[in-house]
């Protein structure tokens, strides 16, 4: 029996990680940092899922799919999606569980389109410029607050 279930949510581009801009990206794979999350969630007797999709209507399937499977929380990184998607931010608000925003870059030293996010006006929580340490960070705090 798992304590609680999570749901990690790629978006765009973020499937090329490891070989798309690494200066500002990093050199992991998206496959590495799903793998150091589901051994993080294993320790902890969390249930976790990890999803990349290219396509903002997939990702929006998939919050709807986690309000009706028991996940408690959703960490999100919608990517460009982010800065444009209000559809994702209304799925997110249909989603009662805890939602925690991240993005590997600080999107706020940036160009200023990246400085707006409709997604963080649902999300409880916000990391941004620790790489891929801020998608343990926000399942660290989840895991955390119970
Ligand atoms: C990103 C920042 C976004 O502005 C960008 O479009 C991405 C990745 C990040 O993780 O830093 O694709 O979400």
């Amino acid at each position: 029996m798992s304590v609680g279930k999570v749901l990690v949510l790629h978006g765009p581009n973020l499937n090329l990680l490891g070989t798309r801009q690494p200066e500002i990206y990093g050199h992991e794979t998206l496959a590495d940092i799903d793998d150091a999350l589901r051994a993080q969630a294993a320790d902890h007797g969390w249930a976790i899922d990890c999803r990349q999709s290219n396509h903002e209507g997939e990702l929006i399937d998939a919050i709807h799919a986690a309000r009706l499977d028991g996940t408690a929380a959703i960490i999100i990184n919608p990517a460009a999606y982010t800065h444009t998607s209000v559809a994702i931010l209304d799925a997110l608000n249909a989603f009662d569980g805890r939602v925690i925003e991240v993005h590997l870059s600080n999107v706020h030293k940036r160009e200023s389109f990246r400085h707006h996010s409709y997604v963080s006006l649902r999300a409880d929580g916000v990391i941004a410029g620790l790489g891929s340490r801020g998608y343990r960070a926000a399942l660290e705090a989840l895991i955390a607050a119970g």
